[in-house]
């Protein structure tokens, strides 16, 4: 049997040039996301070159909020890229989510597709829900082994022994995003029948099932899967080894084990409109059942004048995480700029007014070294003489930018034995402590139960999960 691979990417988030002019409107939209929203087109277009390179893989899998406000115009465009990987001979399969539709009445969904002009914003032509289905049936139900027409979602062969469960989980559009009853003995049913065929499963949902983060089920439950718990269990059952997703935008790996020790993976890739954008490159190995996922990034965007900037370098200046970057230290060395930049993002009037305490702050927050924090979480004492001098020459703020910048793309950097984990841990741990003496409801409140700050930090500071959120092996059977 042959092996099977395939490409998956995640939130492509398609603007359309059409729907935008350089002004305000726009540019404030994108600075207060962390999609590089303008860029959107020659993102999608420089990985799918990559695509079209690789001769060795024939499938292309989009894992849904392929557009980013579920506008025709957008549509039409992504459809056009979709056509130039089937004309370079791929297949193609393609997920929708909340981003690629307007409610207009349907269900909850609260997207309205827009243009943004020099001044503010005006209605498009949208995407309705019911008419995705037949917009996208050449990437899925057309080739399809079986299709739940409720949600649009299908099951395709992949290759011999492997076949692809494409979920659609937009469910009524905001707060539940799932399947419904139909939906889920359709689910149960492809599970069954693929193991009676001796078939290994790929099953791809737009929303986790596992979380990046335990805090992220607890603070923002309805962002999950709606039944991931159910949905767990079953997968377990059925001996579904894995589901890719989207939607948080969070490159991760995680396992889930039920108490009779059955697991599956979550692996969630990171939105390609992030600057940190990559894609899956996924292997099965028909004999063995073995399953390589790699990642892919890109180093320089096509299409775009970067001055000579790598495509992580240019993009990330344009959203909250890169813009808190620029921030801070211009509210101290020029504070129109630092206005400018702010502006659309954060009240401009009330900075103007507190310029004096603003700069003050600035000032104080940059010179607070690890030293400081390390004092503050009573660790100095723990630490040797050449860690004393490291955690001097160190500040609390770039360290904060560098846990900022691993967020979306995964593998955080401060393992255990670093200076900016010790201290910053039992920093933590100092403020668990006032947390719980202070009794501080609006804390306590983002916090699981039976965890803290200091567990929570913990999925922030390094890879605690599997290790390695861009690559893992594993079987099938
Ligand atoms: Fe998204
Ligand atoms: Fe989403």
């Amino acid at each position: 049997m042959k092996n099977v691979s395939f490409y998956l990417l995640a939130d492509a988030h398609y603007v359309s040039k059409k729907n935008w002019t350089e002004g305000k409107p726009f540019t404030f939209r994108e600075r207060s996301d962390q999609i590089a929203l303008k860029a959107t087109p020659e993102i999608l277009d420089t990985f799918i070159e990559k695509i079209i390179a690789d001769e060795e893989t024939d499938t292309v899998i989009f894992a849904g909020d392929n557009v980013n406000n579920g506008d025709m115009n957008s549509h039409y465009e992504f459809r056009q890229r979709l056509e130039k990987l089937t004309d370079a001979g791929k297949k193609v399969y393609v997920i929708y989510a909340t981003h690629d539709y307007c409610g207009c009445g349907e269900d909850k969904n609260w997207f309205t597709s827009c243009i943004y002009t020099e001044t503010g914003t005006e209605p498009t032509e949208p995407m309705k829900k019911s008419g995705l289905y037949d917009f996208y049936y050449e990437y899925g139900p057309k080739q399809a082994l079986s299709v739940e027409r409720e949600s649009g979602s299908f099951t395709v062969k992949l290759g011999g022994g492997v076949r692809l469960i494409a979920v659609m989980d937009n469910g009524n559009g905001c707060g539940y995003c799932g399947l419904f009853e139909d939906g889920v003995k359709w689910l149960e049913g492809q599970f069954k029948e693929a193991n009676e065929c001796g078939d290994y499963v790929i099953l791809v949902i737009h929303h986790p099932v596992i979380p990046p983060w335990d805090v992220f089920s607890h603070v923002a439950d309805d962002e999950m899967y709606g039944g991931y718990r159910e949905l767990s269990s079953l997968m377990c059952r059925e001996n579904v080894r894995v589901v890719f997703t989207g939607h948080t935008h969070v490159q991760n790996i995680r396992k889930y084990t039920d108490p009779e020790g059955r697991w599956f993976l979550d692996i969630s890739t990171v939105a390609l409109a992030n600057a940190a954008g990559k894609m899956r490159k996924v292997t099965v190995d028909a004999e063995s059942g073995i399953c390589d996922v790699k990642s892919i990034g890109i180093e320089k965007l096509s299409g775009i004048d970067t001055g000579g900037k790598s495509a992580f370098d240019y993009l990330y200046g344009l959203n909250f995480p890169g813009i808190w970057e620029k921030l801070i230290p211009l509210c101290t060395k020029d504070y129109n700029a630092f206005l400018e930049l702010a502006e659309g993002y954060l009240p401009v009037d009330k900075l103007k007014k507190y310029k004096k305490l603003i700069q003050l702050a600035g000032r104080k927050v940059q010179k607070i070294t690890l030293s400081s924090v390390a004092k503050f979480g009573r660790t100095k004492k723990n630490l040797t003489r050449e860690q004393k001098e490291e955690a001097k020459s160190k500040t609390l703020v770039q360290t904060a930018y560098i846990i900022l910048r691993h967020i979306y793309s995964g593998n955080a950097p401060f393992t255990p034995d670093t200076i900016e984990y010790k201290v910053l841990d039992s920093a933590v741990g100092r403020i668990d402590k006032f947390v719980d003496l202070f009794r501080i409801k609006a804390v306590k409140k983002i916090i699981p139960e039976g965890s803290s700050l200091r567990i929570i930090a913990q999925d922030f500071l390094y890879n605690c999960r599997t290790g390695n959120d861009d690559e893992i092996s594993f079987s099938l059977k």
